[in-house]
């Protein structure tokens, strides 16, 4: 949620006059050492976490206090209480941090990027990236190189389905969503959607995948005992940041070198050169946005795939609108997606229903009053989109994909009721890239497919990736 689309403030009847202490704020029970760990694990562990914390808030209220072993956390799922957290919002404000990856940094002697920066350092570098990323005159521009990477995407589609399926439609995904963050950001083709992948974008691809599968065990022991006693996991951690870096310094530099002849809709390049940002903070600042731009994208397209796989009328209808507003001559552009109110609410839809990061997080830097709660500063807050996002308070109906509830005149919709790219200033910066990207896909797939669910089945849904906004 950015500034101007808060209307005006919403009446929070969770603003009040006298506040109780942290202590005071329900929560499963918090046993020695262990704190809650136990009835997570007994909800279904923590692929499930996203789950148990739907039922937490049904059985405590908006507003939850948890204890994983050492690990403490407020949990919010309440509109009117993010939005008070987003009005007390200070200039520089703090996720969990990701100590193994600053960790690797330091070893190596290399910066921070968006993900892991505080203070004055990370809005230094976000304001060198925020007027381009996030302005969507500006995004619009990267429809061509979208949808260069969405014509390979769409063709492989049609050779590797197997009477129809697709046997791994999700690592297709995350190559596809690989591939077009690679051609944004380097302007380089890695041909991850050929039959024959070249060694070096294999490379790549498994050495983000390694890094994120190794820092997960990082969050929740000490990164310190790691590195001191040289476990596999560091070693693995290390040696994967070691790759993903000399690829990625090797494309900036290529980038960088590429001085006056730069393209209309070359982004990143403008930013490269125009921004007086150190080479150091380059190199970490765009491998941060790569990390960050990957499984998210790739895991929204999945779900949104599979949500107009079972909402057959919600495809008809988006079909219609493609075939309305894109000439069958023309490839889908970001002009034609202005005008398709259907496709956009279709996708907000499906984020809403089944977001790719079900919960972001903040560092309080100051003690700040949430409702009827003096939260002191220092408390790790947990903002549950998902939760959010599910709730038939704030969603009638809330279980059904029904895009059109986005399009009803005074639909009532809270802002702060649907926030799958966080808010405020250290919202997701990728946003409108990701948006248009998602936005573009479906229309070249559903222009093309047909997508036919193969069963009626409740999902069992599983959090298998180890989300960057969350320990684990
Ligand atoms: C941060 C979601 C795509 C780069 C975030 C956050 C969320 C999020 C929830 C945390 C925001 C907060 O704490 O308030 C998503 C989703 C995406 C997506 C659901 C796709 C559908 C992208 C893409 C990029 C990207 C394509 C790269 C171009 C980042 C970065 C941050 C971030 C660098 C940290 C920003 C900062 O702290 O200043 N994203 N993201 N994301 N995302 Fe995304």
């Amino acid at each position: 949620l950015e500034e101007k689309d808060v209307v005006e403030p919403a009446q929070c009847p969770y603003a009040a006059s006298t506040t109780h202490s942290l202590d005071a704020i329900p929560g499963p029970t918090n046993w020695p050492l262990v704190g809650s760990l136990f009835q997570l694990l007994r909800k279904g562990g923590l692929t499930r976490q996203h789950e148990a914390l739907v039922d937490y808030h049904k059985k405590f209220g908006k507003i939850f206090r948890m204890k994983l072993g050492s690990f403490e956390s407020v949990h919010i799922g309440a509109p009117c209480l993010l939005e008070a957290l987003y009005r007390k919002e200070g200039s520089y404000p703090q996720r969990l941090e990701i100590k193994p990856w600053k960790a690797y940094r330091d070893l190596r002697d290399e910066a921070y990027g968006l993900l892991i920066l505080e203070g004055e350092d990370w809005q230094r570098v976000r304001s060198a990236f925020q007027h381009k990323l996030m302005k969507p005159t500006e995004v619009v521009k990267l429809d061509r190189k979208i949808n260069e990477v969405l014509v390979d995407f769409v063709g492989r589609v049609g050779k590797v389905n197997v009477n129809g399926k697709i046997e791994d439609l999700y690592f297709e995904l995350n190559k596809w969503s690989f591939e077009t963050i690679c051609l944004v950001l380097y302007d380089k083709r890695f041909g991850l959607l050929q039959e024959e992948v070249n060694k070096e974008a294999m490379n790549f691809i498994t050495a983000v995948k390694t890094m994120m599968s190794t820092f997960g065990m990082m969050m929740v022991t000490p990164v310190e005992l790691h590195k001191s006693l040289n476990t596999k996991t560091w070693q693995d951690h290390t040696a994967a940041w070691d790759r993903i870096f000399s690829t990625a310094k090797v494309c900036i530099d290529r980038r960088l070198k590429r001085n006056a002849a730069r393209a209309p809709d070359d982004l990143i390049g403008d930013i490269l050169h125009h921004s007086s940002l150190s080479k150091k903070e380059l190199y970490a600042a765009i491998t941060e946005l790569q990390i960050g731009g990957v499984e998210t994208t790739a895991n929204s397209m999945l779900w949104a795939i599979f949500n107009l796989s079972r909402n057959p009328g919600a495809q008809k209808r988006l079909l219609d609108e493609i075939r309305e507003t894109v000439p069958p001559e023309q490839d889908p552009c970001g002009e034609h997606i202005k005008s398709m109110p259907y496709l956009k609410a279709c996708l907000k839809e499906s984020m809403r229903l089944s977001p790719s990061v079900p919960f972001t997080s903040r560092t309080l830097d100051k003690d700040t009053v949430l409702g009827d709660y003096a939260i002191p500063k220092g408390t790790v807050l947990m903002i549950n989109s998902h939760a959010l996002g599910s709730n038939e308070e704030y969603f009638d109906d809330g279980k059904q994909f029904k895009p059109e509830r986005w399009l009803r005149e005074n639909n009532n919709i809270n802002p702060f009721a649907h926030v799958p790219f966080g808010i405020g200033k250290r919202m997701c910066i990728g946003r409108r890239l990701a948006e248009l990207q998602l936005q573009l896909a479906m229309c070249w797939l559903v222009r093309d497919y047909e997508i036919v669910a193969t069963d009626n089945e409740p999902l069992d849904m599983k959090r298998l990736h180890i989300q960057l906004f969350w320990i684990q």
